[in-house]
């Protein structure tokens, strides 16, 4: 067990719960249970009443107001919404990059409130692929050495996560560009590094926040069926997008508006898979 901190003291005098989805670090430690091991089938992600307050001195913006969503493992979501409507303040916390200012983040039963900064970056290696629009992959290193990244960070041996980067260039389509510089790849093959990156752990989560804003058509249509790829083997995909062609890869749209969620509404073609799946 890590340090225990003031915020965890105050959790438990407080005593937080999802509503008895969520499982409080308190009722956690009561059981004695380790904080990751436990399997836990509720939803992967639920959100309660969370808010983002930025806070830049002169002024404070409401980057989310009170925002309430279940996302269950194995959906294929897209977030849309309009330039400043919160999308990526979302997709930072989802991604535990940032946090709420109040309200809860339960991932995987697991209120991220109450983790240190330590839990936060073991549990973002681990459980979450994260995919940017401008790729952020890293200059002057090999394709190869771009996807080793993450599992140096996760200490798996060199013979391992080469083998493993090998295999994930090859399943994007790259195999043979291995030892390309990002600056000797196009966009697509770019985007397609960084998804090979984004898997190299093996999360069950991957968020994507506009993967395909520098992309062309083609190269946008190859990443999304990538992703359904992805999302046919069992993961979450979670993607940005300002446009509907992209959106309609996946089952379910969630729309933004100045900090809120709009709308929640299932695509066409995941009410037609649900009707089949019934019979
Ligand atoms: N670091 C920050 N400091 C202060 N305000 C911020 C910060 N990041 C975002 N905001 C504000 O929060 C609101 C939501 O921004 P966000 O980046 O989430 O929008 P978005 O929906 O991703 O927009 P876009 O489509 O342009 O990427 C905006 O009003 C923005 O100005
Ligand atoms: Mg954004």
């Amino acid at each position: 067990m890590k340090k225990w901190t003031k915020k965890q003291d105050a959790a438990q005098k407080g005593g937080s719960t999802a509503g008895g989805l969520g499982i409080s670090l308190r009722e956690r430690l009561r059981r004695k249970t380790p904080l990751y091991q436990e399997p836990y089938d509720g939803p992967l992600i639920k959100l309660e009443n969370l808010v983002k307050i930025y806070d830049t001195g002169a002024i404070k913006v409401l980057g989310l107001k009170k925002i309430n969503l279940t996302i269950e493992r194995g959906e294929f979501v897209a977030i849309m919404g309009h330039s400043g409507s919160g999308k990526s303040t979302l997709m930072n916390i989802l991604g535990c990059l940032d946090r709420p200012t109040l309200g809860h983040y339960y991932l995987d039963g697991i209120d991220t409130a109450d983790m240190t900064p330590d839990q936060l970056s073991d549990i973002r290696n681990r459980k979450i692929g994260f995919v940017f629009q401008s790729f952020n992959l890293i200059s002057r290193t090999s394709a190869l050495k771009n996807v080793e990244l993450p599992m140096t960070y996760a200490r798996v041996s060199r013979s391992k996560r080469t083998e493993r980067a090998k295999a994930l260039l090859d399943r994007v389509g790259l195999g043979g560009r291995r030892e390309h510089m990002p600056n000797e790849l196009s966009g697509g093959q770019r985007q397609r590094v960084a998804i090979a990156r984004a898997l190299a752990n093996q999360p069950p989560l991957i968020l994507a926040d506009e993967p395909t804003g520098n992309l062309d058509t083609a190269s946008s249509v190859e990443i999304m069926e990538l992703f359904s790829q992805l999302h046919k083997e069992g993961a979450t995909v979670v993607v940005v997008t300002h446009e509907e062609d992209i959106a309609a890869f996946t089952d379910r749209v969630l729309r933004f508006s100045d900090g809120q969620l709009l709308s929640d509404t299932l695509n066409d073609h995941s009410q037609g898979k649900e009707t089949a799946d019934a019979h």
